[in-house]
């Protein structure tokens, strides 16, 4: 479970010039549940989201995973094993085929089981329907090949939440519908925490919950019928 209690934010620009991106958010998310988080451009979804994938750690207010505070978790084993995140852009590494990023984060989190996470790697890149790219590098596939790949790698160290950012942003309708299955099947069937920001009519339809912020606070809050 995840609780937010008065979070803000603020970006220091220069000594004079402050920018407050968040301001006193109060939100908890239960395992499992599926959320759409919607907002203007600059509304701090970003900024939460950042946050809540311990990129982030310079906040005021708590936010607890499981009962724990994030400020009292190792951040760097946190974002390795807890929580997945998938970037617009992203970030694959280009030199390695799709079959080494998918398994990268278990390289890094495993470094003396030399061999390991292969199978997993290969059932990952499989689900997400790329079987027949796994030896490509990512300058050979399309966009939302790429954004599979993204979220093939987002699950290798199982995490317990999934957080996506404008996953279907730069894609296709039909090649976002296909993102959207591999991520809406995971969250049925794997139980697994999703938030997702997106502008995507789709996404409101399929989340359990639509959470609507603007200049960095929760203006609505509203569960799917
Ligand atoms: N590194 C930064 N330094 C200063 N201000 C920032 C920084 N990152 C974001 N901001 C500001 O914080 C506010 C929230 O930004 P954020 O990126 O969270 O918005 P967003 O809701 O994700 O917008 P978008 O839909 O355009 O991606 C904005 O006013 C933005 O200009
Ligand atoms: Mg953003």
């Amino acid at each position: 479970m995840i609780q937010i209690t008065d979070l803000s934010k603020t970006y220091q620009k220069s000594k004079e010039v402050t920018i407050p991106a968040l301001q006193g958010i109060f939100l908890s998310i239960e395992q499992g549940e599926s959320v759409a988080m919607l907002g203007t451009s600059g509304s701090g979804k970003t900024t939460l989201l950042h946050i809540l994938g311990g990129l982030d750690n310079s906040y005021e207010g708590e936010v607890t995973i499981n009962d724990t505070s994030l400020s009292e978790y190792n951040l760097t084993q946190y974002r390795r094993f807890q929580v997945g995140i998938i970037f617009q852009q992203f970030h694959l590494l280009p030199m390695f085929t799709v079959f080494q990023n998918v398994r990268m984060p278990y390289t890094l989190s495993h470094p003396f089981q030399i061999g390991g996470g292969k199978e997993k790697a290969r059932n990952l890149i499989e689900q997400v329907g790329l079987s027949d790219r796994m030896n490509h590098t990512p300058d050979e596939l399309s966009g939302g090949q790429l954004q599979r790949v993204a979220i093939a790698r987002a699950l290798m160290n199982d995490p317990s939440i999934l957080l996506a950012d404008e996953p279907t942003g730069n894609l296709d309708t039909k090649t976002g519908q296909d993102v959207l299955d591999v991520l809406f099947r995971l969250n049925k069937e794997h139980g697994v925490t999703l938030i997702i920001v997106s502008h995507d009519k789709r996404v409101t339809e399929f989340v359990e919950r639509t959470v609507r912020l603007q200049d960095g606070a929760i203006i609505t809050d509203e569960q799917s019928v």
